[in-house]
């Protein structure tokens, strides 16, 4: 397998043109600028093609430039691009019914439309505050939840999000999120760690820093995104919610990353048999046209006219864009997520086989972590081997995208194929196995 020449002459032209106008800010791990994109491939500026296991971050859940999607985008296009969230329109309320019966509780929904994760994050946070009225919040080590000052008050995957920007909002406890691969807390006989970290809130955070009415919401992502992929264990869920309701406390589910179908259901809290109050909303919620929802039971949406708002909640594109993608995600790609998911996760687990480096692969549907370690007993991070795979694979035409300390994450289109997969995945064992030679 030849590397490409990356990046091309055209990419270098870019490349030097962004330096100059674009914020440094940005996270790039490698000079992919993209051309354009079909499904789960992709081209860059130079006619080089990938396959993108990334999906611009979890995102473009029904592939690139989905036929379907495009229509239903240019058709509200060429009828009102927008109008403001002062008034009403149809796509708008359809959406917002359509969410109601997806969303993963019995009980009616209402729904907050913004713009990104964090503003639906944001909104969840508020909409907390102003039901209970209470103030403070529990959140977990290696979660994130975006980069505004309130939902920065919960990330706490990497310091870099937070440096020099305190003080963040505050009032924001952190627990260790229940990773058993590598638990920080000491589990008792009979528990699994889901349940300990369970018990270490209430006996640790509800006991000596934060009296439970003061508590308006545990905010936590039913997988654990930017932290690594982490899945929690079964016995987490049902304790964490039993707790919530012991102390009035709403359960907020950050479903912002694993939502939308990727996990091969609506919800990935559904596969923990708990309902939560309030469910963040994001990325694959209108296959890349930018839409937050905070969707909420209705006994919870209480909030009176004038609490929250803004100028964008509800754009036409975005809604015509996600009920385009809620009906293809229907009609075919969540099951499809559920079964090419588990046909990865197995061709994973028998390349893991044959690479030493290669820890935990853990994953739902097509939500699949690949955790590498400098040694599979002390299952020690390798970070430097980690960020290399990444490298080389996109070297070789495959996208992929790090998180945790050591993970490379797989969350391409619903849409991929078995042989797409089968395709990816030869790229990424070729890079594991030049990596192993360097
Ligand atoms: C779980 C989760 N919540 C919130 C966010 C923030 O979303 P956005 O970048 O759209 O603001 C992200 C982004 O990666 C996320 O993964």
């Amino acid at each position: 397998m030849q590397p490409i020449d990356l990046p091309g002459p055209k990419a270098k032209k870019y490349l030097e043109r962004d330096g100059k106008f674009i914020s440094p800010s940005y996270p790039r791990v490698y000079p992919f600028v993209m051309s354009h994109g079909k499904g789960t491939q992709v081209w860059d500026v130079d006619g080089n093609r990938f396959l993108d296991f990334a999906a611009g971050l979890a995102v473009t859940g029904t592939g690139h430039a989905h036929p379907k999607v495009v229509k239903a985008i240019q058709e509200q296009a060429e009828k009102f691009i927008h109008i403001s969230s002062d008034f009403y329109h149809p796509a708008w309320i359809e959406l917002s019914a359509r969410l109601n019966d997806i969303a993963p509780f019995s009980e009616d929904a209402l729904t907050f439309l913004s713009n990104s994760g964090s503003e639906s994050v944001e909104a969840a946070i508020k909409l907390a505050r102003h039901h209970t009225g209470r103030s403070q919040f529990i959140g977990f080590l290696g979660g994130f939840h975006g980069r505004t000052l309130g939902s920065l008050a919960f990330t706490a995957s990497k310091s870099v999000y937070r440096n020099r920007f305190f003080p963040t909002m505050g009032s924001v406890v952190h627990a260790p999120y229940p990773d058993s691969y590598r638990p920080l807390l000491q589990t008792r006989a009979g528990e699994d760690y889901g349940e300990t970290v369970v018990r270490y809130i209430e006996e640790q955070i509800l006991t000596r820093l934060l009296p439970p009415d003061n508590v308006a919401a545990v905010l936590v992502e039913p997988i654990q995104g930017e932290g690594g992929y982490v899945i929690p264990p079964p016995g987490f869920f049902p304790a964490l919610r039993a707790l919530c309701d012991k102390h009035g406390i709403l359960l907020i589910a950050d479903e912002v990353q694993s939502g939308m179908g990727r996990t091969g259901k609506w919800w990935a809290i559904e596969h923990f048999g708990v309902e939560p109050d309030i469910v963040c909303s994001a990325k694959g919620i209108a296959s890349g046209v930018p839409l937050g929802a905070t969707i909420a039971r209705k006994s919870v949406m209480t909030w009176p006219k004038g609490a929250h708002g803004n100028t964008y909640g509800g754009n036409p594109l975005a809604c015509a864009a996600a009920l385009a993608t809620i009906e293809l995600m229907e009609e075919e790609y969540i099951q499809n997520a559920a079964e090419v998911g588990e046909y990865a996760f197995d061709a994973l687990e028998e390349i893991k086989v044959r690479h030493s480096h290669m820890g935990d692969v853990r994953g739902l549907g097509l939500m699949i972590g690949v955790d590498f370690v400098k040694d599979q007993e002390t299952r020690q991070p390798y970070k430097a081997f980690r960020d290399r795979i990444e490298q080389l694979s996109f070297k070789h035409g495959l996208i992929t995208l790090g998180c945790g300390q050591s993970t490379i994450r797989f969350a391409p289109p619903l849409s991929i194929s078995k042989a797409e997969i089968d395709e990816g995945l030869h790229v990424f064992e070729h890079a594991i196995t030049l990596a192993e030679r360097e």
